[in-house]
């Protein structure tokens, strides 16, 4: 019994440190993917560019995937969502959606 308690135990915490892992995992590389945009959106809400920090993670899914097909117009914004693929653009709202300042 006591034997079991321990497996339990054991992967409980494997399962934990996993989604602990796969999380940060994905937060490195949606700071990396993201740190592109940066050049031109930034954060700050007073730049011409609109900031993408804090916008909804949908909102920003869908624009892209709106530049990319061209049901939104945008030259330079059209190149640049066609450089990812579909889990990168995932990848790229979620990590904008979870920084704090709002786009104001
Ligand atoms: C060369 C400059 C430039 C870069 C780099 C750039 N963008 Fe943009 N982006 C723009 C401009 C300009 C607009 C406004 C376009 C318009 O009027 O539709 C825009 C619009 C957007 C919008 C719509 C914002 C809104 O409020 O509706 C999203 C979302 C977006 N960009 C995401 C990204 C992401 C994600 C990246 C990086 C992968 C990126 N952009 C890189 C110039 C850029």
């Amino acid at each position: 019994m006591r034997y079991i308690r321990v497996l339990l135990v054991l992967y409980i915490v494997s399962v934990s440190v996993n989604a602990f892992a796969d999380f940060s995992e994905s937060f490195v590389k949606g700071e990396s993917l993201s740190l592109p945009c940066l050049g031109c959106h930034g954060k700050s809400k007073d730049l011409s560019i609109p900031s993408l920090f804090g916008l909804e993670e949908d909102y920003i899914y869908n624009s892209l995937i709106e530049y990319q097909t061209g049901q939104r117009e945008h030259y330079l914004m059209r190149i640049i969502s066609n450089g990812y693929d579909d889990v990168q653009l995932r990848i790229i709202s979620k990590y904008y959606s979870l920084q704090g300042i709002k786009n104001e």
